[in-house]
């Protein structure tokens, strides 16, 4: 009994006397080897021949195009292989007795993580986070030696550019042995009125003390200003190693999360036992409602919302599939312009930062699990992990994502083929069990492409709350009669080609590249892998923008649509071949330049007055150019070449564009938008003449130097009088003075074959991008100069 008293007491101090959560960015001084090598898992040998790097880390991106490579270039035609990653790291005596978890976010993929020569744990699924538990397993007051063998060796393994290696954040978290649970709060609000909100938060505490403890537990909201908005404090009986509160709260006068006003609180948890506290751990909310209905929509925070969504993959363009926040921000920023409220981040779960960023620039995000299930879409993908892991994936992924608020649906799947047979409705059923199990309030579905009921073997499982579908626009119609009941999302439109600054003349009709599924790849037709920016080229599979979100914006039925695809990525090259290694799909080129087309949606997407006018002026005398103009809140556009008037066109009902077939005259053209006779808009583009001198330019005049923050400077070319050259293709070499360094170069051409890496770039169609980061605080200069054309500087401050 006594003795019992005294262990009792001895552990009860003990856990006490543990600090509380300590998190560490783990992504420094890590070795890299590219190719495999087994004694690494011990130890380093041979120093010589392994590579400094700093996570996030993407070994393919750093390599050289070549057709050669198993990728081909539907992954971009870039280097997979293997990796070994390893470094040493101490832990103090102090820790000993904590629980030390080392928290990858995202390694791609194959993954055997060894500590001090034994493997600790192996993950195949690239895009899921986990963690694992070192504390039995390190040197406390020693150095430990950590190593991940990373095999991304078996190929074609995906559909797009995977990128190689741990290309997400790496983390170590050390504990109290009583401590809230990996990923372990689930917030939500109910009864949301403008007066108030429930909101309810489930803390799971884990105890890996060995005697049982009372906690308290004590969490509080607290809103954008700093303020406590409700508090609630709940007591729990540690007696099994994971106890499970729920806390109740109301929140007055609640300020709603939405696209336009991301509104976001946050919970902040404190974990006591006695007046000892032992952990705090900050859960984001964001108090928002929705709904779907089978007639009307979509209802966001009670009012009528469609959705209006671009699908996205995970690379960055020049820098991969590296994780970088400004990138991402810069990305979301570029398609919030657009008019853009939602993004379906396709076909599998995003990393945290995206995330993050998606709560506080305001998009609501479908997030997917899966792009194929047991059934193959290529020989080595995850169809072969799928029966093994599907469960601590799809776990992963809910229990992981479930606290943003910009989180409104979950997929299970994109063009999953067990749709066509029997074996699909039995596997629905389980996929959306274990969702519903970790998050019962948010939707899920499947985006499918079968739309005959009886040929559905998903929808014939009728356990999705909303059926979403990929093209197919014309049978949109036929779905409340095939589907009675069902609320409907367009998850896949368009799949539209077109590459930026290409006007292939004329363009009187709509043309599939190519025809049919008989031919695989396109001809060449314009002799560089190049497709006309005209909205009038998509794939057989799709139509153009234009026609695929006509066909949802009148369709109350249909809630909204996610259009592929937000920007162009690394992969696909449809509708060719090596040496086009990026997607022609994107509204935004893989540099991040806007094409036309995205004017298109911003007029119909954005209440901010449109006039965008397309191609540019410079042709052959007498050619025959048709030019088109995107419009909004205007009657009527009026277009006139040197002064003379060419017409005045209103767009009909089924249009969203107008356009006039013209002769090419050297000097202008303009465009004049009117809304009863009084002009709106006025945008003129005039005959530039040789190329003069380069021009750079920025979003951002300064940037931190901490390894991360990037800028992105556009690179363009001016003629004498200051007019930007549309059509210049110059080489440009780059060089940097200060603390800055270039991190990625880029065109937005899809078939350029220069490396990311390289320091001068060919302009594609006038422009070009360069990104860099900073280190050291100070000042940097970024030159670029030309044979023939005047050198521009641009100066950036790198702050601390
Ligand atoms: C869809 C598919 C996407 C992408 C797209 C290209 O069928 O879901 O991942 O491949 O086609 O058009």
């Amino acid at each position: 009994m006594k003795k019992a008293y005294l262990i009792l007491f001895f552990v009860s101090t003990l856990t006490q006397a543990f600090s509380q959560r300590i998190s560490k960015d783990f992504n420094a001084d890590w070795k890299f080897y590219l190719g495999d090598d087994s004694t690494l898992r011990y130890e380093i040998k041979d120093l010589q021949k392994l590579q400094e790097v700093q996570l996030p880390h993407d070994w393919s991106i750093l390599g050289d195009f070549s057709e050669k490579h198993p990728t081909t270039s539907q992954q971009g035609a870039l280097p997979t292989g293997m990796g070994w990653y390893a470094k040493t790291f101490d832990v103090p005596v102090s820790q000993n007795g904590q629980k030390i978890y080392v928290e990858f976010d995202g390694v791609y993929r194959n993954a055997t993580v060894y500590v001090n020569g034994k493997k600790i744990g192996f993950w195949p699924y690239g895009y899921t986070s986990y963690r694992y538990d070192l504390s039995d397993d390190l040197k406390y007051g020693q150095q430990n030696y950590i190593a991940v063998r990373v095999d991304n060796s078996e190929q074609p393994s995906s559909r797009w550019y995977t990128g190689s290696g741990i290309y997400r954040n790496v983390r170590l978290v050390s504990t109290n042995p009583i401590a809230v649970d990996h990923w372990g709060t689930f917030v939500r609000s109910e009864k949301i009125t403008k007066k108030s909100a429930n909101v309810l938060l489930d803390v799971s505490l884990r105890n890996d003390a060995p005697v049982a403890e009372k906690a308290k537990v004590v969490s509080a909201i607290i809103d954008a200003s700093g303020k406590m908005v409700a508090q609630a404090v709940n007591y729990l009986n540690l007696d099994d190693s994971l106890k499970t509160t729920t806390q109740k709260f109301k929140v007055s006068q609640p300020q709603l999360w939405s696209p336009e006003h991301p509104y976001l609180y946050t919970v902040k948890t404190q974990v006591f036992i006695g007046a000892k506290q032992v952990d705090a751990y900050d859960t984001p909310l964001g108090i928002r409602s929705f709904s779907f209905d089978a007639k009307k929509g979509f209802f966001f925070n009670g009012q009528p919302m469609k959705i209006l969504g671009v699908c996205m993959h995970h690379d960055l363009g020049a820098i991969g599939a590296v994780v970088n926040e400004s990138a991402i921000k810069r990305q979301l920023r570029i398609l919030k312009e657009m008019g853009t409220n939602a993004i379906r981040i396709s076909h599998n779960p995003p990393s945290t930062e995206f995330l993050k960023a998606c709560d506080e620039m305001g998009f609501l995000v479908m997030d997917e699990a899966f792009d194929m299930w047991r059934k193959k879409k290529n020989k080595f993908d995850y169809h072969q992990e799928f029966d093994e892991w599907h469960e601590r994936d799809l776990k992963a992924m809910v229990l992981r994502d479930r606290n943003h608020p910009s989180i409104f649906m979950w997929s299970v799947g994109n063009e999953i083929r067990e749709q066509f047979d029997e074996s699909g409705t039995k596997i629905i059923k389980q996929l959306v069990d274990i969702v519903k199990q970790y998050d019962p309030t948010r939707p899920v579905t499947t985006a499918m492409t079968e739309m005959e009921a009886d040929k559905n073997f998903i929808a014939k499982a009728n356990n999705m709350d909303i059926y979403g579908f990929n093209y197919k626009h014309k049978l949109y119609p036929t779905l409340p009669g095939a589907f009675p009941g069902k609320s409907f999302l367009a998850t896949e439109t368009a799949s539209a080609l077109e590459t930026r600054g290409v006007y292939v003349q004329p363009q009187d009709t709509v043309q599939l590249w190519p025809a049919t599924s008989k031919n695989k790849y396109m001809e060449n037709l314009n002799g560089n892998w190049t497709v006309t920016a005209y909205d009038n080229v998509a794939a057989y599979w799709g139509t153009t923008h234009e026609e695929s979100w006509l066909a949802v914006k009148n369709k109350p039925y249909m809630a909204g649509l996610f259009v592929w695809s937000g920007f162009d990525y690394l992969g696909e090259p449809h509708p060719f071949n090596y040496p086009a290694r990026s997607s022609y799909y994107g509204i935004v080129d893989l540099a991040g330049f806007p094409k036309d087309v995205y004017y298109m949606y911003q007029s119909e997407w954005t209440n901010k007055p449109v006039l965008h006018l397309l191609p540019h002026w410079n042709w052959k005398e007498g050619q025959k150019v048709d030019v088109w103009a995107y419009y909004n809140q205007a009657d009527e556009v009026e277009l006139f070449v040197n002064g003379v008037s060419q017409g005045v066109k209103r767009k009909s009902r089924n249009e969203a564009h107008v356009s006039w077939p013209v002769v090419y005259k050297t000097g202008e053209i303009k465009a004049v938008s009117r809304k009863n006779g009084k002009v709106v808009l006025s945008k003129e583009i005039r005959t530039t003449g040789a190329a003069n001198q380069l021009h750079l330019a920025a979003e951002e005049n300064s940037i931190k130097a901490d390894g991360k923050d990037l800028a992105f400077v556009t690179i363009s070319v001016l003629d004498k009088q200051g007019l930007a050259v549309p059509d210049a293709m110059n080489n440009v070499y780059l060089s940097v003075e200060g603390g800055a360094e270039i991190v990625g170069v880029d065109n937005g051409y899809q078939a350029n074959l220069q490396s990311f890496q390289a320091h001068h770039i060919n302009l594609y169609n006038g422009k070009a991008l360069v990104i860099l980061k900073a280190n050291k605080s100070g000042k940097a200069t970024l030159k670029a100069s030309a044979p023939g054309l005047q050198t521009a500087t641009f100066n950036i401050d790198l702050t601390k």
